[in-house]
């Protein structure tokens, strides 16, 4: 292992356990070759010293100027990498128009390969630059286009998931968006979990397959079923959208007879690894059926502003031991920074507790003890999500990949607004949290990689 070992020095700051930082002023964190974590250590322990002095001497050592903390690399359980060019547009409609009248229009046009590859390639750059070392990504229909992003995040070293989005239904979807049929959407989704994970250069499989039904509405029953068996024969994790908003929970209660959780559940589509977008309008039911299950949700509170007619109860959700973590919904949720979803998973329970209609009485307004802080929100946006897709990413420990940030909080173009003698680390942590921009994200790292 000798010379291929870096170690990193920083004052670190990560949340290995739900409402708990732990900050390690002047840490070394030893990263094998292989880019996992082989230790951390604090000053003052015995390998400290030693540590170091064979780090320097080898010229594998990294130092941080003053002002930098190293923080885990953010994940992204939720994002639509074709709707990057729609951010920040069309949120004016609900779910059921916006997908007609502006998301289906623009997927579309990823049957073209040289689209795909622009859109893409300038996505997966903006989503590192903003701290984002896993994403899980929707694509289209197009088996190219989505081959294309997943060379995209292996070129630029990005952890990743990407799914071939499946959706057959002629009632629900366009002649000009639609599988041909259920059977060809089920051989090309095996076709691109075979392509992936046979990339050149992704033997330690970075980059990673999912099946991916769009939600149900927009699937057959032969396809969700065919869906579910593929996962299972190939150990696949699996994606879809869950009791989003008013509208589809109602749909698929209407079409099935029971609930998004449930159905999935019958399709053989609610495993370990499985993620679930949104989940707003689960029922205790439910909580219990994607607790047994094992199943993970992709909170993504600025897009359920929008759409989900709803806020999730997220607390909730965390007190009965779900596996949750945070999702940017793009372009539904109009930004491309996690951060930006833990300021507004924050938001969001705050406004659930209080409620928001002043007519209404203070005490009959929100729903008591829903409000999340800071912590909840830096564990959901890091660890929890590694926990979500089981993968050993969000925390400094030993055996964890080096998913890493450098946050600078002195950087020229956007300088926090901090006080050695009012701040400490926490506090500083917390300022991150709220404030962070991407200017602030010095250097990221993937599997010890730096990458961006
Ligand atoms: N439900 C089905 N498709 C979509 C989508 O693209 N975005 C969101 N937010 N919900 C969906
Ligand atoms: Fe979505």
């Amino acid at each position: 292992m000798t010379g291929t070992t870096e170690t990193f020095q920083a004052t670190l700051m990560h949340a290995p356990n739900l409402g708990s930082i732990e900050t390690i002023e002047d840490a070394l964190v030893e990263v094998a070759a292989n880019g996992k974590i082989l230790a951390v250590f604090r000053p003052g322990e015995p390998d400290y010293e030693p540590t170091q002095h064979k780090a320097d001497a080898e010229g594998s050592l990294h130092r941080f100027d003053p002002g930098h903390f190293l923080l885990p690399g953010l994940v992204d359980l939720h994002i639509h990498a074709p709707q990057w060019p729609m951010m920040g547009k069309s949120l004016h409609l609900p779910l059921y128009e916006w997908l007609e009248q502006h998301t289906f229009p623009l997927e579309a046009r990823y049957a073209d390969v040289d689209f795909a590859q622009e859109v893409y390639s300038s996505l997966v750059d903006a989503l590192l630059a903003n701290g984002t070392t896993t994403a899980v990504y929707f694509g289209t229909i197009h088996n190219p286009a989505n081959q294309a992003l997943a060379e995209i995040c292996l070129d630029r070293g990005q952890r990743a998931f990407v799914g071939k989005v499946a959706m057959d239904d002629v009632d629900q979807c366009p002649d000009y968006y639609r599988d041909e049929s259920a059977a060809l959407a089920i051989r090309e989704t095996g076709e691109l979990i075979e392509f992936i994970r046979k990339l050149p250069e992704n033997e330690s499989a970075l980059v990673k397959p999912i099946v991916t039904p769009r939600f149900i509405p927009s699937c057959t029953d032969e396809l969700l079923e065919g869906l579910g068996a593929l996962a299972r024969e190939t150990d696949c994790h699996i994606q879809t959208h869950c009791s989003e908003s008013d509208w589809q929970h109602a749909f698929v209660k209407e079409r099935c007879g029971k609930s998004d959780s449930t159905a999935l559940q019958d399709f053989g589509l609610l495993t370990r690894k499985t993620v679930l977008a949104h989940s707003n309008h689960i029922t205790e039911d439910d909580c219990e059926t994607i607790k047994a299950a094992g199943a993970g949700i992709a909170h993504c509170p600025l897009s359920n502003f929008y759409f989900a007619n709803a806020v999730f109860p997220l607390r909730s959700a965390l007190e009965k031991e779900l596996h949750v973590g945070l999702g940017t919904d793009i372009s539904a949720g109009p930004s491309p920074s996690i951060f930006d979803s833990c300021r507004q998973a924050v938001t969001a329970s705050r406004v659930l507790e209080d409620g928001v209609e002043p007519k209404r009485e203070a005490s009959r307004r929100g729903r008591e003890q829903a409000r999340i802080d800071f912590r909840h929100a830096f564990w959901l946006a890091t660890a929890g999500g590694g926990e979500v897709l089981d993968i050993p990413v969000g925390k400094f420990a030993p055996g964890y990949h080096f998913d890493a940030m450098a946050v600078d909080i002195n950087a020229a173009a956007a300088p926090l607004p901090t006080w050695a003698d009012m701040d400490g680390p926490e506090e500083v942590l917390q300022k991150i949290i709220y404030s962070a921009t991407r200017a602030n994200i010095a250097k990221v790292w993937v599997a010890g990689r730096e990458v961006g």
